[in-house]
């Protein structure tokens, strides 16, 4: 059952993701690494590419904050805060390298973050098993989707590549957790709706 105080912390959540600047506990990833020359395109192109990862995190945080605003287990709740806060993190990792890049956050926004949480709230109103099958192939294919990044993205941007290498540990991690805790296989169908769904997120996020 829906909460009307919770809802209201949630919506302060969401307007704290979309406006105003995430922190993080840990060190940056490449905060002691130092900066290469990039040229102008290659900048553009790190750039772009680390927008995209910091709307893959926008849509993280209204993906954990769909789940929170459903009923569920609270063993399980609070096990999922912990990956919650990394990826505030990622949040704040992914934002501060675009604006180094001298690139901009995603005009999206919004809608990412409108979308992922009506598809957290859904997966949450399911069940645990079903709550938690989505978030391990989510973090799953984000995990992938790291993966190819840190092949697209230049050789030389050490500063990039440590971030996008922490991220990706931690959602492999992430994964690893929602399946211990119980989450079920999705059907092949719906993992391919996710790819799809997530291939055009990726794609206008790189350009807006
Ligand atoms: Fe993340
Ligand atoms: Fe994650």
């Amino acid at each position: 059952m829906l909460n009307p105080d919770r809802l209201i912390v949630e919506f302060d959540k969401g307007l704290r993701t979309l406006f105003s600047q995430a922190h993080s506990v840990r060190p940056h990833p490449d905060a002691n690494v130092p900066d290469a020359p990039l040229n102008d395109a290659e900048k553009k192109h790190a750039a772009a590419l680390m927008r995209v990862n910091h709307s893959g995190e926008v849509c993280a945080q209204a993906l954990y904050q769909g789940q929170a605003l459903t009923a569920r287990d609270p063993a399980v709740q609070q096990k999922l805060q912990q990956a919650a806060q990394e990826e505030t993190e990622h949040l704040a990792w992914t934002a501060k390298r675009v604006h180094e890049l001298g690139g901009h956050l995603s005009l999206l926004n919004p809608f990412w973050y409108t979308g992922s949480l009506v598809f957290g709230a859904v997966a949450g109103l399911l069940g645990d098993k079903w709550n938690l099958g989505f978030l391990a192939e989510t973090e799953r294919q984000v995990g992938e989707h790291l993966q190819s990044h840190l092949d697209r993205l230049p050789p030389q941007d050490e500063k990039s590549r440590a971030i996008v290498a922490q991220m990706h540990r931690d959602e492999i991690s992430h994964a690893v957790m929602a399946s211990s805790l119980g989450g079920a296989e999705l059907p092949q169908t719906v993992q391919s709706a996710m790819k799809l769904n997530a291939k055009v997120m990726t794609t206008l996020a790189y350009r807006a």
